[in-house]
């Protein structure tokens, strides 16, 4: 479709396969996928949930929210739900709220989501966009426990980039008559590339110092996975191995707001995350938002 060569995708990105949902598969359909494994491998029935947070910039619809939608797939009918878009720190931003909500006493038993399909709002003539997303979905439980897995949590946004990644059209600025109503993502990807690595680096080190840890106290890097470049960066910066990072950039694609459960779910059914391990999560994306959480398995 468009001039390009997967020996170009795989240098420059580390991509090498990534999904893409089937016709008339949406973004719930593969979050109620993630959502019922989470919840089995949590021993968690959806009637005990109080809460459902789904990070996510490809709901379904415009309302009702993705996670009212999943609410009444998984018969939790009645527990506070909501959407949260963060674009692709949509998860961490989400974990980071249902995680507020738990300290705060208000919520027991918390279902948060990451899921996307962002190949719905590519331009698939855009070469510098089409090749790098895919869409998935992954999903963890959090409950109220005298000792804390979440031990800490650090979110930031700047609207002032708006322009270096963005979706041109909505509701209330209108669609356009283009092909697809003109829904597309807009990157400029190499000066997005600087400004991450630039602020992921910012965030670890926030991160560590907050919580008076050293670089060698964090035993995996989670990181977003949108390029094994930007992976690499961070994971240089913080003196660790690559056997030490989860990466699924090259299975996955970036996914956004998934790409983080994603990694964390297959390096923990792998057996490779081990119970009292310290884990470093870590996501850049439109917006700009960022954020880090720093998770005692
Ligand atoms: O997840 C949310 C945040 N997003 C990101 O973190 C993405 C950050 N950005 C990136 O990952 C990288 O910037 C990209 C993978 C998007 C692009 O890689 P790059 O090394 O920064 O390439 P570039 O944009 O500087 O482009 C280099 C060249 C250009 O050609 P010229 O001007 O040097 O002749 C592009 O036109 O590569 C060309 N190019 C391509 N060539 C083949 C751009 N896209 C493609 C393509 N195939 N798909």
């Amino acid at each position: 479709m468009v001039a390009t060569s997967d020996e170009w995708i795989r240098e420059r990105t580390g991509i090498r396969e990534r999904r893409i949902a089937a016709e008339g598969e949406t973004t719930c359909d593969l979050a109620e996928q993630a959502a019922r494994a989470a919840l089995e491998a949590a021993g968690v029935a959806p009637s005990e949930l109080d809460l459902i947070v789904v990070g996510t910039t490809t709901p379904d619809l415009i309302f009702p929210s993705t996670a009212c939608l999943l609410q009444h797939r998984l018969g939790a009918n009645g527990c506070a739900a909501f959407d949260l878009n963060a674009a692709c720190t949509g998860f961490i931003y989400a974990l980071a709220s249902a995680d507020a909500f738990i300290r705060a006493g208000a919520v027991r038993r918390a279902l948060v989501v990451g899921a996307e399909t962002l190949s719905r709002m590519i331009d698939w003539s855009d070469r510098a966009t089409c090749v790098l997303f895919g869409d998935g979905a992954g999903a963890v439980v959090l409950a109220a426990d005298s000792k804390p897995g979440v031990l800490a949590t650090h979110l930031h946004a700047d609207g002032g980039y708006k322009e270096l990644l963005y979706n041109p059209v909505g509701v209330s600025v209108g669609f356009r008559d283009e092909p697809n109503h003109g829904v597309k993502v807009m990157m400029t990807g190499n000066e997005v590339f600087k400004v991450a690595v630039r602020t992921l680096d910012a965030v670890v080190e926030e991160t560590l110092t907050a919580n008076g840890l050293s670089k060698s106290d964090i035993d995996w890097l989670i990181p977003h996975q949108a390029n094994l470049r930007i992976i690499a960066a961070t994971a240089r910066r913080l003196e660790m191995p690559m056997e030490r990072v989860v990466v699924t950039v090259d299975r996955h694609g970036n996914t956004s707001a998934a790409s983080v459960p994603l990694a964390l779910d297959e390096a923990v059914r792998s057996g490779r995350i081990r119970s009292g391990e310290l884990l470093l999560l870590e996501a850049f994306g439109g917006g700009f938002t960022w954020g880090s959480a720093l998770i005692r398995y």
